[in-house]
């Protein structure tokens, strides 16, 4: 099968050439004598205009038949100014039906109605859509500028496993049985974290990688369970450098994929900082709505819920007429379930100044929070009262979002990219009260901290900082513990027994004892950069072949169950009606 040319190509200047395409068929119109063809590829569609002579075979012809055409490149008399092509048309001498086509279960065009789970199943006709094409297309423009990118700095791509055994990266792992060796699993990465640190140790000082991890976590828009991570890691640099070359990166990908010109450098945050400004680690900072401390206001109050208590708040200003019950309702249930005990709402309309908490306030304290908050006719405020800072901020940085997006969306254009750093190492975990990395174990505290590993933990600051997008975090990275005795302490700290480190880790710490060269780096959420550079709302919508949100794939059918002989071999037997 040849063609001379795909259906994006020709322009008014081809007029009078023979020219052979092929493509599928998008659209078929019959105009009295004549039939009229948009033939469609990856590069566009042209237009065929067949006279009655074909009758025959235009009358056999359906959308998504696979079609052969040649003929005379001619001047349209009516131009379509949204094609690329629009200017001409291709009047055929010769049509050859390539191949047919069922009636598809979805219409192949930008605009569909198609229900999700339909299109995840045929995919293939979803990816056929123009609109879908591109986003694949531009996610691998994004990735072949990283690469190149990555190469000139004298990084080296190296493949890492699949099958391994269990990774930090605080997710389930998805495990795998082994047929030969009973009893036992392999654990596919969640990340290739540990290998890329050997790879250092290994001395081969600039490592990077378009991996493939798993990890079986709840599913959200911006998470699958096999997703794909740009992951680097290089040796000698300090936090600023390492920093450095990852922001030229990006900013050298958005100038070649978008022609957008990234502010550099790219602003840097202290997580503090934006935990208080903007009750998130990932902040959106396009858009206001920003976090008030008022702790002040209530220092001698004889409230018993904000007593002792961090108190942040949010003002909507001049929104309040515009917030009904049912908002205020939905916002509560958003606060509680980030963590408040309560959300505290505070109206100030022409009814006057009221709140559930209004009657038990002094006098004094109305008028310093009407006053330190700058509080106005037809202003609402939200109010949460928390232990620490992450149970106060992070409740309202989701009423922040939400009074941004539905304000001040006017506001939300370009790409907003910064830095958050200074994260603490180690975080409480509410359930079992024990200690958590905030990252990962293998990521450095500060020097200066510790000490503070011995005496108070939840102080200890750590190297550890994220890149964060228009509110997504793309990325998070560090500089990695070089020091065995600093790993051991840290793994202690996290609960982690002798017998766990041994049985999980045994063979990375052992790697420690061999001249562990200072490294840092990063792992890159590729899904999630293609995501926001495509304004997909989904990460599903740049990966060829995702799962849906009970994590199966409509297509395969995946996960299927196995047959009885593949159980046997592999030793496993199924417990049923648990
Ligand atoms: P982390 O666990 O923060 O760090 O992951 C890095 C980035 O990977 C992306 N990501 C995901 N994308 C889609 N679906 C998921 N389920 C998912 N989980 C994570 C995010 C995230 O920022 N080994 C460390 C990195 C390092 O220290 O070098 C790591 O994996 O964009």
């Amino acid at each position: 099968m040849k063609r001379t040319h795909n259906n994006g190509q020709l322009r008014i200047n081809n007029v009078g050439e023979e020219v052979t395409l092929i493509g599928w068929v998008a659209k078929k119109r019959n105009f009295g004598s004549l039939v009229f063809i948009d033939l469609r590829d990856r590069y566009g569609i042209t237009q065929i205009v067949a006279d009655e002579k074909f009758d025959s075979i235009t009358s056999q012809i359906h959308n998504e038949y696979v079609l052969q055409v040649s003929g005379k490149v001619v001047e349209r008399q009516s131009k379509n100014p949204d094609l690329p092509t629009g200017d001409i048309e291709i009047s055929a001498t010769n049509i050859v039906i390539v191949n047919v086509a069922n009636t598809t279960p979805m219409i192949i065009a930008d605009k569909t109605d198609a229900l999700e789970e339909t299109r995840l199943k045929y995919r293939y006709l979803d990816l056929r859509r123009p609109c879908m094409q591109a986003k694949l297309i531009k996610r691998h423009r994004i990735v072949q500028s990283f690469r190149k990118y990555l190469d000139n700095l004298d990084f080296i791509e190296v493949e890492t496993p699949v099958l391994t055994s269990t990774t930090p990266e605080g997710a389930r792992d998805y495990l795998v049985p082994s047929r030969v060796q009973p009893g036992k699993f392999y654990a596919l990465p969640q990340s290739p974290q540990l290998f890329k640190q050997l790879l250092m140790i290994a001395g081969m000082e600039r490592y990077y990688q378009v991996a493939r991890c798993f990890r079986d976590e709840d599913l959200r828009a911006d998470r699958q369970p096999d997703f794909t991570q740009l992951d680097i890691e290089m040796s000698f640099l300090d936090e600023e450098e390492v920093m450095n070359v990852i922001e030229d990166m990006f900013v050298t990908m958005f100038k070649e994929v978008e022609n957008y010109e990234i502010k550099s450098p790219i602003r840097r945050f202290g997580y503090k900082e934006v935990m208080e400004t903007f009750g998130s680690d990932k902040p959106d900072t396009r858009f206001g709505f920003n976090l008030k401390d008022i702790t002040k206001v209530f220092e001698n109050t004889e409230i018993e819920l904000l007593k002792g208590k961090i108190i942040k708040a949010v003002v909507g200003k001049n929104v309040c007429d515009q917030i009904s019950r049912k908002d205020i309702d939905e916002l509560t249930m958003t606060a509680k379930k980030n963590g408040a005990k309560q959300l505290f709402v505070f109206k100030n309309s022409t009814e006057g100044f009221n709140g559930s908490l209004v009657k038990n306030m002094s006098e004094k304290e109305i008028s310093d929070f009407k006053q330190s908050l700058n509080v106005e006719n037809n202003d609402i405020v939200f109010v949460v009262a928390g232990e620490f800072l992450e149970q106060a901020c992070n409740p309202l940085g989701q009423v922040r979002i939400y009074l941004g997006h539905r304000f001040e969306s006017d506001k939300l254009v370009g790409y907003d990219m910064l830095w958050v750093k200074d994260f603490p190492l180690l975080e409480r975990n509410e359930e079992t009260g024990g200690l958590d990395a905030v990252h990962h174990p293998f990521t450095r505290p500060y020097d200066e901290d510790l000490p503070l590993l011995d005496t108070d933990p939840l102080k200890v600051r750590s190297h550890h900082y994220d890149l964060v997008l228009n509110g997504y975090e793309l990325g998070s990275g560090s500089l990695r513990v070089y020091n065995h005795d600093v790993q051991q302490k840290i793994f202690e700290l996290i609960g982690l027994t002798d017998d766990d480190i041994n049985r999980k880790f045994g063979y990375f710490i052992n790697a420690f004892q061999y001249g562990t060269p200072p490294h840092a780096g990063i792992g890159l959420g590729l899904d999630r950069i293609a995501m926001i550079l495509t304004g997909s709302s989904s990460i599903r919508d740049v990966i060829a072949f995702p799962k849906n949100a009970s994590a199966s794939c409509p297509l395969t059918e995946a996960p299927t169950v196995p047959s009885d002989k593949q159980l046997e071999e592999l030793h496993i037997i199924i417990k049923k009606d648990e």
